[in-house]
């Protein structure tokens, strides 16, 4: 015969085993989730794919990034207009893509501290008469659909401007000045250098206008309200600070990075 005791007892015992297990998956769930990072990887050379792996600066240093604070992750290339549907509608825990901090932006994401510093550049076909973002008022200019470039030739064309053709990319965007398609297209600055250099034979030529074109500031965005943001900050903070970003930097740019503007803006 069970006593009313015994049954107490092992109510309890049952109990705690319950309580235990829950605890324990629950813990297990948030240390082996694998973060999923997008990213749009035609952005030489922040982000682009060569022989089907996804490489360049950003690639580099997000995984110096999450091995400082002990994370795994798995990096999609998912396409630019994407990447934001994925962390505004969080199927995605971060993005990844020479991303620029902007208010517009911080009202429906949030970002990492700076990583880089960028402006903008115009991209015309040798000979153009095309000398400064002025002259962009009445020609046919290109950006990547979405981004600051595309805020940028706004300011001077107007933001209705049927000028100013949209790309899905920044590689079809040149492709297309190629083809005669623009006569100009806007892009980061670091991004404009890189396809001077590799296409030397293509006969364009980049060039800034520092009166129209700000700087502005590359960080990893996030969902809003992501617990991600304070674990990759010190984490990259860190790599910042021992050496790791500059030698990255170094690898993708061979020149020393400035540190200390970039810290400024912390
Ligand atoms: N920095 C610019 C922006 O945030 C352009 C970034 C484009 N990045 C890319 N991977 N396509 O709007």
């Amino acid at each position: 015969m069970i006593k009313k005791g015994m049954i107490a007892t092992l109510v309890s015992i049952l109990m705690f085993a319950l309580v235990g297990c829950g605890g324990s998956t629950e813990k297990t769930a948030t240390t082996e989730k694998k973060i999923t990072v997008v990213t749009d990887a035609a952005f030489a050379p922040f982000e682009y794919m060569d022989k089907g792996e996804i490489v360049g600066f950003d690639v580099d240093l997000l995984k110096a990034v999450m091995e400082e604070a002990g994370l795994e992750y798995e990096l999609k290339n998912i396409g630019w207009d994407p990447l934001f549907a994925a962390i505004q509608g969080k199927t995605a825990d971060m993005a990844v893509s020479g991303i620029t901090i902007n208010d517009d932006r911080k009202k429906t994401y949030d970002f990492s501290i700076p990583y880089f510093e960028s402006t903008h550049m115009i991209l015309v076909k040798e000979g153009s008469s095309i000398k400064s973002a002025k002259d962009l008022q009445g020609k046919v200019v290109g950006v990547q659909n979405g981004t600051t470039g595309q805020t940028a030739v706004e300011k001077i064309l107007g933001k209705e401007n049927p000028n100013i053709k949209k790309f899905e990319n920044t590689v079809v965007a040149i492709m297309d000045l190629l083809n005669g398609g623009v006569e100009a297209v806007v892009t980061d600055n670091a991004v404009a250098n890189e396809y001077v250099k590799n296409n030397p034979d293509a006969k364009i030529v980049a060039f800034e206008d520092p009166e129209h074109f700000e700087s502005e500031f590359y960080g990893f965005m996030f969902p809003k309200g992501s617990e991600l943001k304070q674990k990759v900050d010190e984490a990259l903070k860190k790599v910042i600070e021992n050496g790791t970003y500059t030698e990255i930097y170094k690898k993708w740019f061979g020149t020393e990075p400035n540190i200390e503007s970039l810290q400024q803006q912390q």
